[in-house]
Formats: structure tokens, sequence, C-alpha cells
């Protein structure tokens, strides 16, 4: 199984690369970002700040610092607007980038919140879909990659939401 689904705060699993929900500035936030640069530690962002930002649907990759991770990809999802915004290619482009990222890093794990769900509004079932659809897709083009992808979450609920379009994006010829 290549995609695996954990219910955890993303700050606390050892995998080689977790992926932070950033902003354009990328000298962190709140949700999850928050959570990360708190665990991290005041190096982070100091890492972070020659980086001079990042663009919507962009990664960029430093190190973890006191994380257990080796790595954090900082990618910068999509504000909401109505989806016809372009939302739907820029958030697939977070993770397929995010993706890109972790394989040239070396890494064989590598964990993602659900980017654009909180506070860019990104409706949770639309979003489990493009993230489904875009890491299957991404899996099949690398078969030799060795990367096992996590999706972390911080209630079963969005769990299932996102278990249930992985399933479907699996089944669709
Ligand atoms: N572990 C895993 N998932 C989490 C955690 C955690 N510790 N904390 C929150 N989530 P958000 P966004 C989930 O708002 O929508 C920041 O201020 C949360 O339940 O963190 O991409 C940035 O600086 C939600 O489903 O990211 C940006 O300004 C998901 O992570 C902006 O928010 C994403 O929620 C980015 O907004």
């Amino acid at each position: 199984m290549k995609i695996q689904i954990v219910v955890a705060d993303i700050t606390t699993l050892e995998v080689d690369a977790i992926v932070n929900a950033a902003n354009n500035s990328l000298l962190g936030g709140g949700g999850v970002d928050g959570a990360i640069h708190r665990a991290a530690g005041p190096q982070l962002r100091e890492a972070c700040i020659p980086l001079r930002g990042c663009a919507t649907g962009q990664a960029k990759i430093t190190a973890g610092f006191a994380l257990p991770a080796k790595w954090v990809i900082h990618t910068v999802g999509p504000v909401w607007r109505d989806g016809t915004c372009g939302e739907p290619e820029l958030l697939a482009s977070c993770y397929r980038n995010s993706l890109d990222l972790a394989l040239e890093a070396g890494c064989s794990t590598v964990a993602f919140p659900a980017i654009s769900t909180g506070a860019f509004g990104y409706p949770k079932q639309l979003a489990a879909e493009v993230a489904a659809s875009t890491t299957l897709t991404w899996l099949q083009a690398h078969p030799d990659a060795g990367l096992a992808v996590w999706f972390c979450f911080r209630t079963e609920g969005d769990a299932e939401t996102f278990a249930s379009a992985i399933r479907r994006s699996e089944e669709a010829p």
C-alpha cells in the first residue's frame, strides 16, 4: 500500500518529510503551519527567510530541525473562492510539486495534511478528490520512486472523507 491514512498531529510523525500548508510568506501562521513552526523551533523560520516566499501551487524544502521528520516541504495551497479561479489546478500542483521534492530529497515516506481545507476554506470533499487523484497519478507515473505517501488528519471524519476519495480514484478506470 503506497498510500496510508493516519489520524494524528502531523508534527509527531516519524516520516522522512512532512508537508506544511503554508502561506506565500513562508514565515509561519496558524493551523498546521503554526504547529509545525512551534514543533520545529525557531531555526525553521530562520531557514525560511532566505527562500523569499513561495508562489501558490509551488513548494520549497527545508530541514525539519527539532521535528522527528528530517524535512519540511512548504507548499502554498489556493484560497478557495468559488472553484472557478484555478483552485483545483493550483491544489493539484501543490501535491505534485511536493511529491517531486520528496523524491529529489530521497525520501521513503512523506506525510501531507489536508492542504487548503482550514483557513483557506477549500471544501474538504473537493480537496480530497484532488489530493487522491493527483497522488495516485503521480505514483503511477513514478513506479520506482519507492515513496510511501501518508495523508494525516486531525479527525476521523476528515480521514474517512479522504479515504473514500482514494478508494474512488483507485477504482476509476
Ligand atoms: N496536524 C495535521 N493536520 C492539521 C494540524 C496538525 N497539527 N493542524 C491543523 N490541521 P490550515 P490552510 C489540519 O488552516 O487551509 C495558516 O495560517 C486542519 O484541520 O492549517 O492551507 C497558513 O500560514 C485542516 O484540515 O491550512 C496559511 O495562512 C488542514 O490542516 C493558512 O493557514 C489545513 O488547515 C493556510 O490555510
